[in-house]
């Protein structure tokens, strides 16, 4: 009736940025990530409370925050034939908030796996991936570890919508993402806003789909043959890409600050003097870069010199992983 599982979050090399079913969340497009360990969420969830109740980070959620995870609680408690009562869910990160990396993508897709775990269910990978996505599109992506591709599907349930992982996490142990913290301030608008005000208001927002969407299968094939400066050019194309579609929303929506576009211009600059250094950004103002394990810490103080409050050095991450069962 108990379990404890933890899910590292993920960061998009071709992103996902606008919904076709926002009830359901169901993308307009593809997306491929990666899994960032040692970052992690580590969530307990049991069956048999007198009442739902949900706390983060030693909070008690409440609002959207709190539906949300009771949305994906019941969809738990609908799978496992509805005899399953309240339940006490307690989820902490071992990484800020502030960190601008979405701790809700690790949570939510912990939550899902140890919410089916707790019922009983037989672990499923795709079925959590689907779960976690009701709670958050990007959780999708976090069930597995590694380089995981979320399926934008067809069908109007959604059914056909999940991530599947194209490598695992020792495919590419080399790879390294460094996060150049620059800001720790909330980001003004967040993910979900920016994404929908975007597909309402922007004229480029069928081009973004269409160009990701065949972005996917030519990074899949980068990977294949782990080519860093091919996978370095794609990030960060798709990142310009999705962010000039959130600048020509109306009004428009810029994540960037002065710090962002200097730490791009140095890193540009590095580039030219050999150094395997790219970047891809978030709706927020925090590059993460992407090197190799022989370029980190050049990478980390290249962040440093342009302003990075903080910097934590990242991997490829694995699963999301039962802790305990009780
Ligand atoms: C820019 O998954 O946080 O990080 O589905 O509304 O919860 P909701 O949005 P969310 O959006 C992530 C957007 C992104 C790109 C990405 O991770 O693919």
């Amino acid at each position: 009736m108990k379990a404890t599982v933890l899910a590292h979050p993920n960061i998009a090399l071709v992103k996902y940025w606008g919904k076709r079913d926002d009830a359901l969340i169901l993308p307009h497009q593809s997306s491929l990530s990666l899994t960032l360990a040692p970052l992690s969420v580590t969530t307990t969830v049991e069956f048999g409370a007198a009442s739902d109740q949900v706390e983060i980070n030693g909070h008690t959620a409440k609002g959207s925050e709190r539906d949300r995870v009771l949305r994906v609680l019941e969809a738990v408690r609908g799978e496992a034939g509805g005899k399953l009562g309240p339940a006490k869910m307690v989820s902490r990160g071992d990484f800020p908030a502030s960190a601008g990396l979405a701790s809700s993508a690790a949570g939510f897709a912990a939550l899902a796996v140890a919410a089916r775990e707790a019922a009983g269910l037989k672990a499923d990978p795709k079925v959590a991936s689907m779960l976690a996505r009701l709670g958050s599109g990007s959780a999708c992506r976090s069930v597995q570890g590694g380089f995981c591709e979320w399926r934008r599907g067809e069908r109007a349930d959604g059914t056909d919508s999940y991530a599947v992982q194209r490598f695992d996490a020792k495919h590419w142990p080399e790879l390294r993402m460094v996060v150049a913290i620059l800001n720790r301030d909330e980001k003004e608008v967040k993910s979900r806003d920016g994404m929908k005000h975007t597909v309402d208001t922007s004229p480029y927002y069928a081009a973004w789909v269409k160009d990701a969407e065949a972005e996917v299968p030519r990074a899949v094939e980068i990977l294949q043959r782990k080519d860093l400066q091919a996978l370095g050019e794609l990030a960060e194309r798709n990142a310009w890409r999705m962010h000039s579609t959130a600048f020509a929303a109306d009004p428009p929506l810029c994540y960037m600050n002065p710090a962002t576009l200097g730490l791009i211009q140095h890193l540009r600059e590095q580039r030219k003097k050999g150094m395997p250094v790219w970047f891809t950004l978030d709706a927020g103002p925090n590059p993460v870069l992407l090197t190799d394990a022989a370029h980190e810490v050049a990478a980390e103080a290249l962040a440093r010199a342009c302003g990075a409050v903080d910097v934590i050095r990242c991997v490829p991450g694995g699963d999301a992983e039962l802790k305990g069962e009780h």
